[in-house]
């Protein structure tokens, strides 16, 4: 019954999120293939112009965004696409429709559940996870191949793009094992001094950009995969995870995992 009621809450909220979608006029979006593709074919005239050398904090961008005071600037470019001259956000859908789209599909929201939704994610943390395959930090030997072929314009390109996609809901199906998994998510294990996991990736799943990675609606699979990996040595790529996953059994992985597919 409550299930029910917040499955028909999100699908109330979807409307709008997708009638927004639509109004968008990026009539590429559908299309991504033929329009795009020539641009595509030629990275070396990009960069050149564009002066990759933007990135580099203070050097080269005396613009108005001094000091660290407002970082979290760069999510205000997928409604002004053109205000954000180091970002090709054309070039990011091309090179994933042409490549990423086969298994995260068009729209970032794979429907495979070992393939994780990328739609929505926070950017900084994507382009963390595309270095750390490329450089083996992060062990994957599928994902391994795609991100050596990356250069760190495409990874921003990439993320700034997939990150304004809406992402899908997802469900959660064991009853049982989800009141197991909501009462750990928000109140940790006091005796195994295992953190609440709202603590940092906030009470709803949003995480909190550049810090703390998204994890609402994601596949039950993929989640679980990474908790299992984190305790046991196989992602090694983040220490507090590491840390949070050594103290956590299957079956408390598994009732985590199947909360946060449902968290919206
Ligand atoms: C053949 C299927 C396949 C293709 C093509 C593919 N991926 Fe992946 N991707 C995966 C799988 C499987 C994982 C989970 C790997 C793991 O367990 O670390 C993944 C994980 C990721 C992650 C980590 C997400 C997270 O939440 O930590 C990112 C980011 C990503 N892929 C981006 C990309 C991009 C960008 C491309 C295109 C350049 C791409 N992928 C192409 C299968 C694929
Ligand atoms: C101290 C802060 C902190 C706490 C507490 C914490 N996490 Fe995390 N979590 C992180 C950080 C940071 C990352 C990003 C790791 C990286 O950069 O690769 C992360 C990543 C993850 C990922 C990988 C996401 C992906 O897309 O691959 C999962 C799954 C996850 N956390 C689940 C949990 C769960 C479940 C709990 C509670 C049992 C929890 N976390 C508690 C900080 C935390």
């Amino acid at each position: 019954m409550k299930l029910l009621a917040s499955v028909l809450t999100a699908a109330a909220l979807a409307v709008p999120a997708f009638a927004v979608l639509a109004a968008d006029p990026v009539p590429a979006a559908t299309a991504p293939a033929a329009t795009a593709a020539p641009a595509a074919t030629t990275p070396a005239a990009a960069p050149a112009a564009a002066s990759v050398k933007g990135d580099a904090p203070a050097a080269g961008a005396p613009a108005g965004v001094a000091s660290g005071a407002a970082p979290a600037a760069p999510t205000a470019a997928p409604p002004a696409p053109g205000t954000k001259p180091r970002l090709d956000l054309a070039q990011g859908e091309a090179k994933f429709g042409a490549v990423c789209a086969a298994c995260h599909n068009a729209d970032g929201n794979s429907t495979v559940p070992a393939q994780p939704k990328l739609a929505q994610q926070h950017p900084e943390y994507l382009v963390k996870q595309l270095q750390e395959y490329k450089s083996g930090k992060r062990k994957n030997p599928i994902m391994q191949g795609f991100a050596a072929q990356l250069s760190d314009a495409d990874m921003r390109n990439i993320a700034y793009w997939v990150t304004a996609k809406p992402a899908k809901a997802g469900f959660a199906k064991d009853k049982d094992l989800v009141a197991l998994g909501e009462k750990i998510y928000r109140g940790g294990i006091a005796d195994r001094q295992v953190a609440a996991c709202a603590g940092c990736h906030s009470p709803n799943g949003a995480g909190i950009p550049a810090q703390y990675p998204r994890l609402s609606g994601q596949h039950a699979d993929y989640t679980a995969t990474q908790l299992t990996h984190f305790r046991d040595g196989i992602r090694t790529n983040s220490l507090p995870m590491t840390q949070v996953a050594a103290k956590l059994n299957d079956r408390e992985i598994k009732a985590l995992a199947d909360y946060i597919a449902g968290l919206r």
